[in-house]
């Protein structure tokens, strides 16, 4: 496995990669990687003959100065984990690399972003699709690999990909989830261990709703009651629980109104947000 550092090394080495007539996956990540990322670098190798991996703690993709001082950075243990994992490349530039000058282009998304976190999180969705377009130039991958936790991110990027007209596959992988049930995220190493013993209500939560309430109660019922079950319990700060059409992310009214419709949702414990979801059908 080789650890690159510069956006000249890693396009010498893919060029010899594409000489060889081979595949290039590419997994981005933040790094802080933990299982569910390995599942996509695991995913990538079952697909593409060279698996990269860009560990890049993205800053103008916060808006949040706090969380992205606090974003946790273990790029030697992220390497050592990779090692053992099925990655051929690292790709682990820094800010000056990535942004030699401060980024002045701006995405949009029209009502894919109109929604969760595009209104809660105003300019995340433009500076996640600034870093994911320079990295798909520099590293020209056939796929990429991306988790749906993010579900709003996966549909961007999808829509990204169309703007900008590139042959680039976007593959959606499975949530990977501790035994307990939480979803597996970098931030999870923030919470107290008190509030780490509490997450996992999140998808139980949301489990029962899937599994249980939809049976009996409308939707704009369902967000109620999960909306309640947090707002009672002190130790969560539930943000927002939104019931959307998978395509289009658009609210639904009625479990009717779409094939595909999934729960997202947005928690508070003390300051780390967690983001789940769950599919309804
Ligand atoms: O999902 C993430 O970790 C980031 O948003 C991504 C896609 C690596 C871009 O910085």
């Amino acid at each position: 496995m080789k650890v690159l550092y510069t956006i000249k090394d890693i396009k010498e080495e893919l060029a010899k990669v594409r000489s060889e007539n081979k595949t290039v996956g590419l997994v981005p990540t933040m790094g802080a990687l933990h299982k569910g990322h390995i599942s996509l670098v695991a995913k990538a190798k079952t697909q593409c003959d060279v698996v990269v991996v860009s560990v890049f703690v993205n800053p103008i993709q916060f808006n949040n100065q706090h969380d992205l001082e606090t974003y946790p950075r273990t790029l030697d243990e992220d390497v050592e984990k990779l090692r053992n994992a099925d990655c051929d490349i690292v790709f682990a530039p820094t800010v000056e690399e990535m942004y030699p000058t401060q980024p002045t282009e701006k995405y949009s998304f029209g009502i894919l972003e109109a929604v969760m976190e595009g209104i809660r999180r105003p300019g995340h969705f433009s500076g996640v699709a600034v870093v994911v377009r320079r990295l798909f130039d520099i590293v020209e991958p056939n796929k990429a690999f991306f988790g749906e936790k993010d579900f709003q991110q996966l549909a961007i990027i999808k829509n990204l990909v169309q703007q900008l007209n590139y042959g680039i596959e976007i593959v959606p992988c499975p949530i990977i989830r501790a035994d307990d049930g939480l979803a597996l995220s970098s931030r999870n190493t923030r919470l107290s261990s008190e509030n780490r013993a509490k997450a996992p209500k999140i998808h139980a939560t949301l489990a029962r709703a899937a599994e249980e309430l939809m049976r009996t109660m409308s939707v704009a019922d369902v967000k109620k009651w999960v909306m309640d079950v947090f707002a009672e319990d002190p130790a969560f700060e539930p943000e927002y629980f939104e019931i959307v059409e998978d395509l289009t992310l658009q609210p639904v009214a009625d479990w009717n109104a779409a094939n595909g419709i999934v729960g997202c949702i947005a928690v508070w414990m003390d300051d780390v947000r967690l983001i789940d979801i769950i599919r309804f059908k």
